[in-house]
């Protein structure tokens, strides 16, 4: 199967997409389709450096003709299956646009577009043109993830009351220190902003776990407004680096997540989820999962002249592995594939990409407006 990914010389391009995904399921001698065949994936990359492509292409063995700075040619190519993008967000929809209409399948990083409205048409182009159509919703494959939806799924919690979640880092601010990060992410007119990078992952964590986001209230902030780029030139940094958000969901549980490039980790994890319910709570991390049963709860009383006697950390225990967990990129490659070559069923699809799109842009809304605001359901 012949897949153009565009964006391969980005961060998430090269290694979730191509290393740990494309050319993972090439090592293990491809996609087992469970019928004695295997899918064999064949990435053409496309972008536009021609050098920075070939490097990639000759330092992974793949052949020379699979690369391109040509979008159009490779579009109108029919052993094209699947278009992919990873190009930075600003980019994205306008290629998808093309792909969709050129009616190859199209595999997406989030978030979709920059605007609900855009997002939306993509999602209705691609009903219309009969295509297959996916978007990455990785950190729901997340071993820490996974072994909380475990939690969930066998009842530990009882009724599930809050989420908390913590997510961050010290990006650099680049003069004295290279930043670590693209410049592109701190430029609203560039598509940055850490509410339209997050917040499209914490819908579909939110939805995929707990119940579908009704309402958001959101505060974001420009704590570092000026920044240093790749070349090491000042720039105004126009979009948000922080954003403190509270989410009502379906249900009746209440999820507030913080999200930052502007803080210093005093975590074990960059980020990290507590789920307190009235049985029991958790805190699950990218790979760890902690738990706490009522049983075990202690219980404090507050006097702050007394010293802490309590290593309340320690009173909580490692939920295990109980199996392997591969690459979650690679895992919703897999997915995907299976559900373009069988015909598998997929829900996380442009619509799902879109509901995403909305809550970043009615976060962003809230904050701008200082108020909370309801999140209706999308339909197309
Ligand atoms: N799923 C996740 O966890 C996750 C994490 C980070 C980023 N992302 C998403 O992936 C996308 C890429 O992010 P990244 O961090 O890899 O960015 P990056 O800047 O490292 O890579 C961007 C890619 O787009 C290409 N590009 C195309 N048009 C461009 C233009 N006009 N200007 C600059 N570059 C252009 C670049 O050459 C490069 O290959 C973004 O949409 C981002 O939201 C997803």
């Amino acid at each position: 199967m012949r897949i153009a990914m565009n964006g391969v010389t980005g961060r998430m391009g090269y290694r979730q997409h191509l290393v740990r995904s494309l050319l993972a399921l090439r090592e293990q001698g491809g996609l087992d389709l469970g019928d004695g065949t295997a899918l064999w994936p064949e990435p053409v990359l496309v972008g536009r450096r021609e050098h920075a492509l070939r490097d990639l292409a000759e330092r992974h063995g793949l052949d020379a003709s699979a690369v391109s700075t040509d979008l159009d040619a490779v579009l109108a190519d029919d052993s094209i299956d699947i278009y992919f993008d990873a190009q930075v967000t600003s980019a994205r929809a306008a290629a998808l646009r093309k792909a969709i209409s050129a009616g190859k399948h199209v595999y997406t990083e989030k978030p979709t577009d920059t605007s609900l409205a855009g997002a939306l048409e993509l999602a209705s182009l691609a009903r219309d043109a009969g295509i297959k159509h996916g978007v990455v919703q990785d950190k729901l494959f997340l071993p820490g993830l996974l072994k909380l939806k475990r939690l969930i799924d066998g009842g530990f919690f009882g009724e599930i009351l809050s989420v908390r979640g913590e997510f961050g880092y010290w990006v650099f601010e680049g003069d004295w220190q290279e930043a670590q990060r693209p410049s592109w992410n701190y430029r609203a007119e560039d598509g940055g902003g850490i509410v339209v990078d997050m917040f499209p992952h914490w819908e579909y964590v939110l939805h995929g776990l707990f119940g579908r986001v009704t309402s958001v209230q959101a505060l974001a902030a420009t704590h570092i407004p000026r920044r240093h780029d790749e070349r090491g030139q000042p720039y105004e940094a126009t979009a948000d680096d922080a954003a403190y958000g509270i989410f009502e969901l379906e249900g009746g549980t209440v999820a507030q997540i913080n999200s930052s490039w502007a803080v210093r980790v005093n975590r074990t994890e960059l980020v990290e989820f507590q789920v307190d319910g009235t049985h029991g709570s958790a805190v699950a991390g990218l790979r760890g999962c902690r738990v706490q049963h009522r049983s075990a709860t202690s219980k404090p009383t507050w006097n702050p002249d007394l010293p802490v006697t309590e290593d309340f950390r320690a009173q909580w225990q490692e939920v295990p592995d109980n199996g392997e967990f591969d690459n979650g990129f690679k895992a919703q490659w897999e997915q995907f594939l299976r559900h373009v070559a069988l015909g598998e069923p997929y829900e996380r699809d442009l619509l799902a990409g879109a509901r995403g799109v909305q809550l970043a842009e009615l976060g962003l809304k809230s904050s701008a407006e200082g108020r909370r605001i309801e999140v209706p359901e999308l339909a197309l």
